[in-house]
């Protein structure tokens, strides 16, 4: 069992970002809501307790309020903004409702030294977003930092390892949050930092033979980078058990069913059955028009298409999927305060369907852990750099009726798209490049004849987990060679716009 940090959520929208820092520091840690049983708590042997934000006032009716025997476990604990007041409250503080929030920069200024700031300057600059501050100190703690406006911005407790802090250390805008959560893990809980890709590859492996035994797997594979490291984790543990099914459902990108064949098969050798499924797919969509209606279809085609394949192969026990552990804290989340985390699916419906047992063996991971198994594992660049693709591909792409002609025309203006942000250095830079077909047309002119044709966007978001997004700004001059590339080369297409809306409050994709 790894050292485990736990954070207790109380509804802060950067509850996910503490669990992300602290596993940079590479050490483990679990998100709970904030009631969760004690029993629980001390079944996991914490080397210490974080607990997050809030959006409400601590004495507000209904405001999220902690088991009254957490503070007697005799672990370190770090309260964050309202985990701080509720530190506070817990020691006889007073907290007080300020009628404006304090939001945005401040500078922290440390007046006492404490294991939290060893090696934090004097002064820095932190990030404060809180309604509630603490008026009274609560007994046997001391100020060990403030600001222009929080004259009690950071506490610790006289002689316990408690600490509470009024700003964020897990926003970037925090310059000293790496270093204060840091000291918090590595002095103030003592942990030695064990939770590194190669322990999780190895201990992954024996988990995954100890669950599977002697029985069948199959893995469906999309050619991303969460599907591709499940598989290579589970050949490594169980070989020829495992059976990759890749469905090529006729919304894929140009090249792209070669490109994955290409590196499950002759890359790692692992066992894998391409199915063809356009077809189908596409006389399910044909007249389709309604974004929903696409996405249902599609994923109910694709369980057909899935089960046929288990039951071709026969003996399957076992379904493997690339489940993060984004998808399982939102399920926890929506039991605790924090329900507004958007809801993503790759494979949504195939288990109850198809009872099969899952294998998920990066539930307990965040996509740039991913991305760091991944390396250790020597999966190309290629795939760990690939922006996300959505499961419905294309289809979500095409305004309008999804045919054999819009795929291509939409196939066509997507490599240039990304052949051309790839040969200008920047598709690292980029979070997600695409482009959508729109069901209109327009009236141009090409030599001297008219045109009357299609209208493609482009589309590139910077981000740094898809749930908000900014859009890039592409230079000028590469959005007209992108421009008069697709307008010379894809005929059907006769205008390019480039799409500057945000994430929120537009999605990335369009449909
Ligand atoms: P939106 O469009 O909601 O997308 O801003 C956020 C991210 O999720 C991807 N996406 C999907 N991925 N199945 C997936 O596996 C889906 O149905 C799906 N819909 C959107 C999208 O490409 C973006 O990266």
């Amino acid at each position: 069992m790894h050292e485990t940090i736990l954070i207790l959520d109380f509804g802060s929208q950067y509850t996910q970002l503490i669990a992300r820092r602290v596993r940079e520091q590479n050490v483990y840690c679990e998100i709970y809501p904030f009631n969760v049983p004690s029993q629980i708590i001390k079944e996991k042997r914490p080397k210490g307790i974080i607990l997050s934000g809030g959006p409400m006032s601590v004495y507000e009716e209904g405001s999220p309020q902690v088991n009254k025997e957490l503070f007697s476990l005799s672990v370190p604990f770090l309260g964050i903004c309202y985990g701080l007041c509720v530190i506070a409250k817990e020691y006889n503080g007073v907290v007080a409702h300020s009628d404006h929030r304090e939001y945005g920069r401040a500078e922290l200024e440390i007046i006492k030294d404490s294991d939290l700031f060893v090696g934090v300057p004097d002064k820095s600059q932190v990030w404060m977003s809180h309604g509630d501050k603490l008026d009274t100190m609560p007994s046997e703690f001391e100020i060990i930092a403030i600001t222009a406006n929080s004259p009690i911005a950071a506490i610790r407790h006289t002689s316990k390892p408690l600490y509470g802090i009024q700003f964020h250390p897990e926003v970037i805008h925090t310059i000293p949050g790496v270093d204060i959560l840091r000291n918090f893990l590595y002095r103030v809980c003592g942990v030695q930092g064990d939770w590194t890709p190669a322990a999780f590859i190895e201990e992954t492996i024996m988990r995954i033979r100890r669950q599977v035994g002697a029985g069948r797997v199959v893995c469906g594979i999309s050619g991303g980078i969460d599907s591709t490291v499940t598989s290579v984790l589970l050949y490594k543990a169980i070989g020829t058990q495992l059976t990759c099914v890749f469905v090529d459902n006729g919304l894929l990108r140009s090249g792209e069913r070669e490109q994955v064949e290409q590196i499950i098969r002759k890359h790692f050798h692992i066992p894998l059955r391409v199915v063809d499924g356009a077809k189908t797919f596409l006389t399910e969509l044909k007249g389709v028009t309604d974004p929903e209606k696409k996405r249902k279809i599609i994923g109910k085609v694709f369980i057909e298409v899935f089960e046929q394949e288990a039951y071709k192969i026969g003996g399957v026990e076992f379904l493997s999927q690339g489940t993060l552990y984004p998808d399982l804290i939102e399920s926890v989340s929506f039991k605790g305060p924090s329900a507004t985390i958007k809801s993503h699916h790759n494979v949504g419906g195939l288990p109850e369907t198809m009872k099969l047992k899952l294998v998920e063996p990066l539930r307990e991971l965040f996509k740039d852990e991913v991305r760091k198994v991944g390396c250790q594992l020597t999966i190309p660049e290629e795939i760990l750099k690939r922006h996300p693709f959505p499961g419905p591909g294309l289809a979500v792409r095409i305004l309008g009726e999804v045919t054999e002609e819009t795929l291509e025309l939409l196939r066509k203006a997507d490599k240039i798209f990304i052949d051309e942000i790839r040969t200008a250095g920047i598709y690292d830079e980029i979070w997600q490049a695409l482009t959508v077909l729109l069901p209109i047309r327009s009236v141009g002119v090409m030599g001297d004849h008219r045109t009357y044709d299609k209208v493609v966007a482009l589309r590139a978001v910077t981000s740094v987990d898809g749930m908000t997004a900014d859009w890039y700004p592409m230079n000028p001059q590469l959005l007209a060679r992108i421009s008069n590339r697709i307008i010379n080369e894809v005929k059907g297409i006769n205008r390019v716009v480039y799409d500057i809306s945000s994430k929120p409050p537009s999605t990335i994709e369009w449909e």
